[in-house]
């Protein structure tokens, strides 16, 4: 009315389709905006249980609609060009450039000023800053800041794998001083912290705004969620090998990851592997593959079967010395300490690219990696942390004549294996130190 303009389709159609510039921009808002909406449902979705059942549903749901807006954009445009006759909201056109060019300078000139004060309301120095400590440092920030934000604005890593939406958990922290005063849980954030079942100082740094300095400290590590080091591809492609093999495995881990947010499952899965993968590799030996929960690593591809063993058994204590760094760490996110079974054999594998194409990685197989296998199983079996073949003890050295030994059939192995039970993998240093021969003086 005001502009004398007719809205209907009969005249934005005809308006937007006549001139290219105007057709290519609305095409590219509509995209645009789809593709926010989309992103936005996407990041709702994902996490979700039935999201995989339905993703290719959801997926034609978000390129079909677009595509056919824009067909329709055109074909409707374009049967406007040929005529149709007018109906009863048809209203006829009549122009008012002015008017429209004012329309039209004021807004841009309104988004400009919005944009230009939102700069400058940034730029100036807010009164009131809150001073947030870390256990390492402390940094000021405006009030209405986030902690996430906080921790962004310093440069300080915070995990934060939901993207600051409340829902993971990983940003959490534990306000040791000053949670008295700051602003309560809102009930999205109430509703994450009581499904992990987190005590009352913790809140998840994304959602506290804090109106009072305070001291925080993240509970989960914002420096890395993966694996530091992955195995590197050896030069011992296709040959036999005697070789020492450790099977390690996480106990209980269906139970844990029941009790746990899908997010806080993978990171502590990650740390996890991270612990055994570092531990592996200081002692000399190669991770072949994670799987599942389980670990399979490989030592004496490019040394000794001697050295390879004695480097097996050293790995064991370290992992056993992370899984207890680690029970430390995560003391306060774990219903009952991580435990681990780790079995251990040596003999002779086959090491060889295996698979196909991108699927393939260099592994081991044979009888040995098999009875490595079953001997985590016994670990399970007896309570222990390790079940190592008294082979494997005695190539590394050691003597295993005072130690209780059990005589383990496996399946598909003619015979028994000598198999000895350790139920505190830390031991072996001391088995290790005890075996070591004196030291000639010089
Ligand atoms: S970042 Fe996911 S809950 Fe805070």
């Amino acid at each position: 009315m005001l502009t004398g303009y007719g809205d209907g389709y009969y005249q934005v159609l005809p308006t937007l389709w006549a001139d290219p510039v105007n057709a290519t921009r609305q095409s590219l808002v509509l995209i645009i905006v789809w593709a926010h909406g989309c992103l936005g449902a996407w990041f709702w979705m994902r996490g979700r249980n039935w999201y995989p059942r339905y993703f290719l549903f959801f997926y034609s749901f978000a390129v079909l609609v677009p595509l056919l807006a824009l067909l329709g954009f055109a074909a409707g445009a374009r049967s406007l060009e040929v005529g149709l006759p007018s109906t009863a909201w048809f209203m006829p056109v009549r122009t008012a450039p002015e008017i429209i060019g004012q329309i039209r300078t004021s807004i841009t000139a309104g988004l400009l000023a919005m944009i230009a004060g939102t700069l400058i309301l940034r730029a100036i120095p807010v009164r009131g800053k809150i001073r947030v400590t870390y256990p390492d440092r402390a940094i000021s920030v405006a009030k209405g800041f986030s902690v996430l934000e906080a921790s962004r604005a310093a440069g300080i890593p915070h995990l934060s794998i939901c993207g600051g939406r409340g829902r993971c958990s990983t940003c959490r922290v534990r306000v040791t001083e000053g949670l008295e005063r700051q602003p309560p849980a809102s009930d999205a954030e109430r509703a994450t912290l009581t499904r992990i079942r987190a005590p009352d100082n913790v809140r998840l740094a994304c959602q506290l705004r804090p109106n009072h300095n305070l001291s925080i400290s993240p509970i989960l590590g914002g420096d890395n969620v993966g694996l530091k080091a992955q195995p590197t591809e050896q030069q011992a492609a296709g040959r036999e090998r005697h070789i020492a093999v450790l099977f390690c495995d996480l106990r209980d881990f269906t139970l844990l990851a029941q009790r746990q947010l899908p997010f806080d499952t993978v990171f502590l899965l990650n740390r996890y592997f991270e612990t055994i993968g570092e531990a592996v590799e200081a002692s000399g030996g190669v991770i072949d593959k994670f799987i599942g929960d389980g670990a399979l690593a490989l030592f004496g591809l490019n040394n000794s079967i001697e050295d390879a063993c004695a480097q097996a058994l050293t790995a064991t204590t370290r992992i056993a010395k992370g899984i207890d760094v680690l029970n430390r760490n995560f003391m306060s996110e774990l219903d009952k300490p991580l435990r681990i079974a780790m079995g251990m054999h040596a003999g002779p594998a086959i090491i060889g690219q295996i698979g196909c194409s991108k699927a393939s990685s260099l592994t081991a197989v044979g009888d040995t990696i098999n009875a490595a296998s079953r001997l985590e199983g016994f670990a399970k079996e007896y309570d222990a942390q390790l079940a190592v073949s008294a082979d494997l003890v005695r190539y590394a050295g050691l003597t295993v004549d005072d130690r209780e030994s059990y005589n383990i059939s496996i399946r598909g192995r003619t015979g028994t294996l000598e198999t000895l039970i350790v139920q505190n993998a830390e031991e072996v240093e001391a088995m290790m130190e005890a075996n070591r021969p004196p030291e000639t003086p010089a």
